[in-house]
């Protein structure tokens, strides 16, 4: 059994249309779609912008409720309907890096507050005021930064502080949207060399959705191509990105910025 299943997964928006004589109209955000990632695996999900990468994990994580199909994590049923106790469950289970940090930082909490949340909420046993220092020190951070709030940091620093808060509590599954975009090569690569490490030493299973092929290149086993709400490719990452089958996923492909290799 895969850690997460997909089956048959579909969510449609109803967009509103400007004149009140026009009816609304219903956006497939994501057709039917499955899904199978295994434990321990990593899963790069690529597609231009709009093609429903961020409805899909979002999907995956029980944050919204899918129009028809279903969600199992560990092959317990996930959806915004789940009982308290399971998305309880399921958040203990997942770490979550959403594409703009700044928007999902509270500003009127400390760094030091922001990552001790979750251990707090979850449970988590063990000194909290260590671990949060530790997990800084994981992606770069100094230990002093615990008191600043998130204005006064960089949008590089903030998104570290994003990563820190999503892997403090040792999740067993760790989904980021974009989450490197926003840092430079330097930071990027300790980053990036971070979340190899998790994936060495523990049985992280990893869902990263970039516009970064370099990130996708080193950190996933496998990799689907999005294009309007539909998966056009899916396989190897290597099979995927040299050899695309799918016309879409090469011109996608030869649209991607590649990020300069990361200094030695
Ligand atoms: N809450 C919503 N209401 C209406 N339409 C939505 C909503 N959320 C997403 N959509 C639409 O669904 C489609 C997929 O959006 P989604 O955010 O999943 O794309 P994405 O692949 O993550 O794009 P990006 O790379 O720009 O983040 C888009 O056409 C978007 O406009
Ligand atoms: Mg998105």
């Amino acid at each position: 059994m895969s850690l997460i299943e997909a089956r048959s997964l579909r969510r449609d928006f109803v967009v509103p249309q400007r004149s009140s004589f026009a009816r609304a109209r219903t956006q497939t955000a994501l057709a039917e779609t499955d899904l199978d990632i295994a434990e321990g695996s990593s899963l790069g999900i690529i597609g231009e912008s709009g093609s429903g990468k961020s409805t899909l994990i979002r999907l995956l994580l029980g944050l919204d409720r899918p129009t028809s199909g279903t969600v199992t994590v560990d092959g317990r049923a996930v959806d915004a309907s789940a009982s308290a106790r399971s998305l309880h469950w399921l958040r203990r289970q997942t770490g979550l890096v959403f594409q703009d940090p700044y928007a999902s930082l509270d500003p009127r909490m400390t760094a030091e507050q922001i990552i001790r949340e979750p251990l707090w909420a979850l449970d988590i046993p063990g000194d909290h005021r260590a671990r949060v220092r530790e997990v800084l020190a994981q992606v770069g951070l100094e230990p002093e930064m615990a008191n600043r709030y998130p204005h006064e940091f960089s949008g590089g620093q903030r998104q570290r502080i994003a990563l820190a808060r999503a892997i403090a509590h040792r999740p067993r599954i760790l989904v980021g949207d974009e989450p490197l975009s926003a840092l430079d090569v330097t930071v990027r690569a300790q980053i990036l060399e971070l979340l190899i490490d998790l994936r060495r030493t523990t049985e992280l299973t990893l869902v990263l959705v970039s516009h970064d092929i370099g990130v996708v290149q080193n950190l996933c086993d496998t990799v689907v191509v999005m294009k309007d709400g539909a998966v056009v490719e899916r396989g190897a990452t290597a099979d995927v990105l040299l050899h695309p089958s799918q016309e879409y996923t090469k011109t996608l492909l030869a649209a991607i910025p590649v990020m300069p290799a990361p200094p030695d």
